[in-house]
């Protein structure tokens, strides 16, 4: 019986590290086309050639998200070489924490243009193309930042804020084209996310909250194969987990 995940070609922001990569492995063993956007190339690369070893189809392309053109390249790549994209996982992200009054304003400068306009960008490149296809599946990350405001995080839980209400608004629109929306919102997974925090004290205070119950991104990864692998008249619009362990 089909899993509805054989065969499909995902394309995947952020897979160098973390949720992404952990999807990009796990979708894959799921047979899974999967087509691997990031920075670091080197990474995307390692990861691609150790799918193709156990015999998998899997594409590196450089994507840095805050550049529209490298994003549509990233979608435009998975049309050329696998004929679609069947889902769009606008995972990329960064979370910068820090009091307001400290004033790190390329910090909010950086997560606005990555985490909202990011995934923008990725609904462009993807979308013309789904609506010819006359379907696909748009999945966006949000967190449990995206439900919720904590100190500190005030700029972060905007742009997840953000993701969620463009991914609702982008499912009522896309209705006449037989196109899946779903919202995904992660509690604290281990991951490389928290090392990016300048800010000394909300760092530790992350740390700790990460050492504390962090689960492993598979986690992540599983969430994202049961949305996909419903039948195309089911769509999952969205799903909030945390560990089990985690209270806020
Ligand atoms: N881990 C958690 O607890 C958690 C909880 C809720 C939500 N999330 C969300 O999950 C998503 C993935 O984060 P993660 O936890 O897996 O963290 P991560 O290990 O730091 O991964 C972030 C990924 O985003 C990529 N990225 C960052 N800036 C980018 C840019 N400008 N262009 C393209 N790619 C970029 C990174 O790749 P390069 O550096 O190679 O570009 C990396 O692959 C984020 O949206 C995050 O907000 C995570």
């Amino acid at each position: 019986m089909s899993n509805n995940i054989d065969g499909k070609v995902v394309v995947i922001t952020g897979a160098s590290s973390g949720l992404g990569e952990a999807t990009a492995r796990h979708l894959s063993g799921q047979g899974a086309i999967v087509v691997l956007g990031a920075r670091r190339v080197e990474r995307l690369q390692a990861i691609v050639g150790e799918l193709a070893r156990s015999g998998a189809k899997a594409l590196a392309v450089t994507t840095d998200v805050i550049h529209r053109d490298q994003v549509q390249k990233l979608a435009d790549t998975a049309v050329q070489n696998f004929g679609r994209v069947d889902v769009m996982l606008n995972n990329a992200g960064l979370m910068q924490r820090s009091p307001l009054e400290r004033l790190k304003v390329d910090e909010w400068d950086n997560m606005i243009d990555i985490n909202i306009k990011g995934v923008l960008y990725g609904i462009a490149a993807a979308l013309p193309h789904m609506q010819r296809q006359k379907g696909g599946q748009f999945i966006n990350v949000s967190s449990v930042a995206g439900h919720k405001v904590t100190p500190n995080g005030t700029v972060y839980c905007a742009t997840k804020h953000a993701v969620r209400v463009i991914s609702e608004g982008l499912r009522q629109e896309v209705k006449p084209y037989n196109i899946r929306t779903t919202i995904i919102s992660p509690g604290a997974v281990a991951t490389e996310l928290p090392s990016h925090i300048t800010d000394a004290e909300s760092a530790a205070g992350i740390q700790k909250f990460y050492e504390g119950f962090a689960i492993p991104a598979d986690s992540f990864a599983r969430a994202v194969a049961f949305a996909i692998s419903q039948p195309e008249d089911v769509d999952i619009n969205e799903i909030l987990f945390r560990p089990t362990r985690q209270e806020l």
